[in-house]
């Protein structure tokens, strides 16, 4: 991922079994050009070797505050200098108990209290710290243990997880490390640029179903999950994001506020709702363009003659926003099966919207990556094929730098 290369991130390791993961989250970080500067506990030296550190970040591994490779013992302060963030993987018990009391009385536990933004503007301001809790089910809930959650929450750091599941000492239950790849993206994730800082961003996501009767209906093929993705990539970029969502099987992006519908006119309804107040509006479900004139209450009875439907267009939720006498900037999305760059700006004139994204139906429906083209007054622009997270995150950071070229009268 381009949006890690560079970076330097402190990577503390203390001692729990879930060490070992670690270890996969340091090749993860560094197979993407970041830097990782490991440092240890004397328990997490009991779990996993620093040999094993040492090779994967490719830099020495430090676990004393003592360590004379550091000029004038200045290890706590030295090694995260100019660091982009410190994480603690796993983080234990006993550590977040360390962390909320402030207590300072090893290498990485000094470091995460000293951790000053060297290098940059001057300004006071800490590198960021973020921690993945990894222990008993027992321990997690203990009293102590929430209490130190949530004075470190209240002290600005970043807790990723834990998950629920199996647990090394044989229970299920709360306490769970998470995957080192879901750590990995949280962290991509936090270090996204704030490019959408203070923005109301509404989305809409998913196909629509319009019902015939109880039991059937009409819909489009949509998995929801590039909606779903740009939703989390605007809330990454700093966005307050509203996502209207017709019927998908994924999981909300925290911290949105999700308002789920079925219909074509429960959507229009929804965006209704929240259109006034967003100042950009991206549609990205794939709506219904009919619905069914009379549903019926019960479920239609199978015969040998013809049944024929009639079909009434639903409003254009998309044209519709874009005609509001002070629209939020809009973007469009233009699924097509054929001549994508014709259809699509066709479909960006007759909706009147500043940025239509056009991709290849048949390429991109339920896919885990896609390739988009963007098109506006400026012309056209392709985004290479990458995964459906890494295309939202380019994306988001097009429209916002549109967004600020192109006032749409709001601010
Ligand atoms: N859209 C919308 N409301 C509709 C239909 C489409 O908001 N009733 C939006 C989609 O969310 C998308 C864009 O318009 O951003 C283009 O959708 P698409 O289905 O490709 O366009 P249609 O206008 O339905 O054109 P066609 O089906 O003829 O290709």
């Amino acid at each position: 991922m381009a949006e890690i290369r560079q970076k330097r991130i402190v990577l503390g390791i203390t001692g729990g079994i879930a060490a070992y993961k670690a270890a996969e989250l340091t090749r993860l970080f560094v197979k993407d050009g970041a830097e990782v500067q490991v440092v240890m506990t004397e328990a997490a030296c009991g779990f996993i070797t620093p040999a094993t550190m040492q090779a994967l970040s490719g830099r020495p591994v430090f676990t004393d505050m003592w360590d004379s490779r550091i000029a004038d013992n200045m290890a706590h302060i030295e090694l995260s200098r100019g660091a982009d963030a410190i994480v603690v993987v796993p983080a234990t018990a006993d550590f977040l108990a360390k962390l909320a009391n402030g207590l300072a009385d090893d290498l990485l536990s000094t470091l995460c209290m000293a951790r000053p933004r060297a290098g940059l503007d001057g300004a006071a301001y800490d590198c960021p710290l973020l921690a993945a809790p990894a222990m008993n089910r027992q321990m997690w809930q203990n009293n102590a243990t929430q209490r130190n959650v949530k004075r470190l929450a209240a002290d600005g750091v970043t807790l990723l997880g834990p998950a629920s599941g199996d647990q090394a000492c044989g229970e299920i239950g709360m306490g769970r490390m998470l995957e080192a790849h879901q750590i990995y993206e949280a962290i991509v994730a936090f270090l996204q640029p704030k490019l959408l800082a203070g923005k109301h961003v509404l989305i809409t996501a998913g196909p629509t179903f319009e019902a015939i009767d109880p039991v059937r209906g009409i819909t489009n093929r949509s998995s929801g999950k590039m909606g779903y993705a740009i939703a989390r990539a605007a809330i990454d970029a700093g966005a307050q994001v509203t996502l209207v969502s017709g019927p998908v099987a994924l999981e909300a992006p925290a911290p949105a506020i999700v308002e789920r519908v079925e219909s074509a006119a429960q959507m229009f309804a929804a965006v209704k709702k929240h259109a006034k107040a967003a100042d950009i509006f991206i549609a990205v479900a794939a709506v219904a363009d009919y619905h069914v004139a009379q549903t019926s209450k019960q479920k239609i009875k199978r015969s040998d003659a013809d049944l024929n439907l009639t079909l009434v267009p639903n409003e254009d939720i998309l044209a519709w926003v874009a005609a509001l006498p002070k629209p939020p900037y809009c973007v469009g999305f233009a699924a097509e099966s054929e001549k994508l760059q014709e259809f699509a700006d066709a479909k960006r004139r007759r909706k009147k919207v500043p940025l239509m994204v056009a991709n290849l139906a048949q390429d991109a429906i339920g896919a885990d990556d896609n390739e988009i083209t963007l098109l506006d007054d400026s012309g056209t622009h392709t985004l290479p094929r990458a995964s459906k997270p890494e295309i939202a995150r380019q994306l988001v950071a097009h429209i916002a730098k549109l967004y600020k070229s192109r006032r749409t009268g709001k601010d």
